[in-house]
């Protein structure tokens, strides 16, 4: 790597770390950011290890780098602090395909049928769900529910994954995640016959037809942990790609082979040094959500952390 290439991100690094004291900040990061973002960061993380780790903070503000429904989790849990997302338009497609007034009109066609909520949500479902999971705790949220049927939303993979592991009836919200949706079994076949040796782990947002053919599925943080463990010397990785920097980080004897360059969250790749900077500087961009609302949702994250 050149010197030219690598200056700027130092210098931007070091007025980071410097404006960061000043305001007493942390950095929270999820696993599919740049690189040099999650190099940055105070705590690396899955949607559910970021959101434990926002309510033990000391902070007075939190830098969220990540899409908005992991930035207003935090602002839900810590509602004292200032929560600030670089970029307010990182949005998470998934959420957007269970807007509130649906998710209102189908529980009203399921009276007394629990609500069991991603956390791909909007603030206002939460407030409208009995429970929220995340990918990582979703199979046990769902078995500590005392129902026989609920409806989760809004990813149906997820839930199609969930309703292997459950006697319970999974009803599915017609979502999915674009990201993961373009991961395909014949990526698999390819990169086995080219990696005999290798395991395959997969997140539970891919279809089933992929993860019929992976050796595990996991949760991001998940994928860190088995990886470290792991015998295996060759991974093949499919989820999105920001991943293989914190796997070959945290295990770097190991080689992590991304499942498709396709796999790519454009939003969470709105986050930049440069905006994360700017957003220390000018506090921009602070996470709202109304009393009302957060209160309600409160509950629906809270009774999720008690689960786990
Ligand atoms: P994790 O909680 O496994 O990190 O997943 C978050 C997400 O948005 C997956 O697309
Ligand atoms: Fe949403 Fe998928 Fe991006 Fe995760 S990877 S934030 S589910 S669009």
């Amino acid at each position: 790597m050149s010197t030219t290439a690598v200056e700027p991100i130092t210098e931007l690094a070091e007025q980071i770390a410097r404006l960061k004291e000043e305001r007493k900040a942390v950095i929270l990061a999820h696993n599919y950011q740049l690189g040099e973002v999650q190099d940055i960061a105070d705590f690396v993380g899955d949607s559910l290890e970021l959101s434990q780790r926002a309510v033990g903070l000391e902070a007075e503000v939190i830098v969220f780098c990540g899409v908005v429904f992991m930035a207003e989790t935090a602002k839900i849990l810590s509602p004292q602090r200032t929560v600030l997302i670089p970029d307010p338009r990182a949005g998470c497609p998934m959420c957007d395909m269970a807007p509130v007034e649906e998710v209102r009109k189908r529980k009203a066609e399921l009276p007394g049928v629990p609500v069991v909520a991603y956390v791909n949500t909007t603030d206002d479902v939460k407030a409208e769900v009995d429970i929220c999971c995340t990918s990582a705790n979703a199979v046990k949220v769902v078995n500590s529910l005392p129902d026989e049927r609920l409806l989760f939303l809004p990813d149906k993979n997820l839930a199609y994954w969930v309703q292997r592991h459950t006697e319970k009836e999974v009803i599915p919200w017609n979502g999915y995640c674009p990201t993961h949706q373009r991961i395909m079994p014949h990526d698999i076949h390819r990169l086995r016959e080219k990696h005999p040796e290798a395991k395959v782990i997969v997140h539970p947002e891919c279809t089933p037809d992929v993860i019929d053919l992976a050796d595990e599925v996991l949760s991001t943080g998940q994928m860190v942990r088995w990886a470290r463990e792991a015998q295996a010397r060759e991974i093949i990785v499919g989820t999105e790609v920001g991943l293989i920097h914190r796997l070959k980080k945290d295990s770097p004897e190991k080689t992590f082979i991304p499942i498709s360059m396709l796999t790519t969250c454009p939003n969470m790749k709105r986050i930049t040094l440069e905006k994360v900077l700017w957003e220390l500087e000018d506090m921009r961009h602070p996470v709202e959500v109304p009393e009302d609302i957060a209160t309600k949702a409160r509950r629906a994250i809270e009774r999720m952390l008690e689960v786990v």
